[in-house]
């Protein structure tokens, strides 16, 4: 493989992981595991959710993200998870991902956090990226971690197909019970933000699916609305004065 070529990460002068591609951070320097808490897990109310399953029933819970990047998102929803959930409920956290990270790559980045030291050792141990980045590395990776009842899927694709891919392939039978878009600063990277991402989402919500987001972009905040969902804009963390969240509202989404 050509790093050069195909890696678009960077680590910048305070050794965070930094896109060269889109110019922008995979996650804020003091504050990443916080903002992570704070816009993922706490603008799904997951700890809530989470919290009041109903132990007497065997139920799976999906969560979708549009960004896998450092796997930060998914190791703070899977902590939580842990600590929350009842035994007889599964977590299934889908994401997508165009650019994969190596794994050494993932593990330093993580380092930046040890409260995730356990999560991230566990990812590590099984994440396992296609060999070539960027459009067309294709493949889906499957990662089951029994002892907390969570199962990751990477769709290694185009947000759009790989969407698509979630549906054709019954990856989220039920659709989504939440969502967090995570795919760099939407003037950066529309494409992580398009109409056809907000159809590709709509198609997989159902009444009462939430979505949690750190852009209050008005065109991602128009473009969820058409698509079936209604957005807030709530007091955001650190240096963001808003983020958003959101409520699916039917399951036409028209
Ligand atoms: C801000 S980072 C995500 C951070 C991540 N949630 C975390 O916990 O580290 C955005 C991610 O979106 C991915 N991405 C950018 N454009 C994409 C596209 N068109 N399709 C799929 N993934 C894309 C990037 O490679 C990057 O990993």
């Amino acid at each position: 493989m050509n790093n050069e070529i195909l890696n678009t990460m960077i680590w910048d002068e305070h050794g965070l992981p930094r896109s060269t591609a889109f110019d922008d951070q995979y996650f804020c320097k003091e504050l990443g595991y916080e903002e992570a808490l704070y816009v993922v897990c706490q603008g799904n109310d997951l700890r809530g959710r989470f919290s009041r399953l109903d132990p007497a029933v065997k139920g799976e819970f999906t969560f979708i993200e549009t960004g896998f990047g450092t796997g930060l998102d998914f190791c703070c929803v899977w902590q939580l998870w842990a600590e929350c959930a009842p035994p007889s409920w599964a977590l299934h956290f889908i994401s997508v991902e165009l650019y994969p990270l190596a794994v050494e790559e993932l593990v330093r980045a993580l380092s930046l956090w040890p409260v995730l030291a356990r999560q991230s050792r566990e990812l590590a141990a099984q994440y396992r990226p296609p060999v070539s980045r960027g459009q067309g590395a294709g493949g889906i990776g499957n990662y089951l971690f029994a002892d907390t009842r969570t199962r990751l899927t990477i769709v290694f694709d185009q947000v759009v197909p790989a969407l698509a891919a979630i549906r054709e392939k019954n990856l989220a039978p039920q659709g989504a019970d939440a969502w967090s878009l995570d795919g760099f600063a939407p003037s950066r990277n529309p494409e992580m933000w398009s109409d056809a991402v907000f159809a590709g989402m709509a198609a997989l919500s159902r009444t009462g699916t939430t979505l949690a987001t750190f852009t209050v972009a008005g065109f991602v905040r128009r473009g969820l609305t058409a698509r079936g969902f209604t957005v807030q804009r709530i007091l955001g963390h650190g240096k963001k004065k808003n983020v958003l969240t959101g409520c699916f509202r039917t399951a036409s989404g028209e």
